[in-house]
């Protein structure tokens, strides 16, 4: 393996977002690879706590459905219901060519904190994210919506002590993403040498 391309990866993977999507439909073996990928995040004591639900084709809209519902559902008891949230939920599921549940399954015996068992998801993301990158896909993290919420559990098969993290949007890009931006390191590290 070659370390220049490693970093490039790295450095080159962008959040790429449903509106920057062709439409066009990613083959179901990138998803499968992101999957295989993901499955080889490390976990303390190997717990492996990702678990992932994949929407794709009709699936997609079972999702913006339930997710614009659900939002609707609970705003409305609260009387903070918006439309355009609302539009949004419903609509933005269906840019996407694949959306993947993020999600956090509690070991049992609850043998390491919980905060490690959403570090090792968050690896488990990162390995999808990379693969995407490597075969030229988009895709990005969101956390909005129903993300956290403990009335969308039943639906992703979650119990009480697991936790809904998020959504993985997967799409062709329309156009090769911008360079990032980040700080520098040296702002956040401190090496002690004695
Ligand atoms: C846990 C997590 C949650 C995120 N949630 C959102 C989100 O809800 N909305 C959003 O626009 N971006 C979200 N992002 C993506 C960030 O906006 C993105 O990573 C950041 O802007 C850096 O851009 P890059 O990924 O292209 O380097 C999330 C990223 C992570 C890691």
């Amino acid at each position: 393996m070659n370390p220049k391309e490693v970093s490039e990866l790295l450095r080159t993977r962008r959040s790429i977002f449903p509106g920057n999507y062709t439409g066009e439909k990613v083959d179901d073996a990138i998803v499968e690879e992101m999957l295989e990928n993901a499955n080889w995040a490390p976990s303390n004591k190997r717990t492996e706590p990702w678990r992932f639900k994949v929407f794709t084709a009709a699936g997609l809209t079972t999702l913006a459905e339930f997710q614009s519902n659900l939002y609707k559902e609970l705003a409305e008891k609260k009387g903070t219901f918006n439309e355009k949230t609302y539009n949004m939920l419903s609509t933005k599921p269906l840019k996407a060519s694949h959306v993947i549940a993020i999600m956090m399954k509690r070991d049992e015996k609850e043998s390491v904190p919980e905060v490690e068992e959403v570090e090792a998801v968050a690896m488990a993301v990162q390995n999808m994210y990379l693969t995407a990158t490597a075969h030229g896909i988009g895709c990005y993290w969101g956390s909005g919506g129903i993300t956290y919420l403990e009335e969308a559990k039943p639906f992703f098969g979650l119990g009480k002590t697991d936790q809904l993290l998020g959504f993985l949007f997967i799409g062709h890009p329309k156009a090769t993403p911008e360079t990032g931006k980040r700080n520098p390191i040296q702002d956040k590290v401190e090496w002690v040498r004695s």
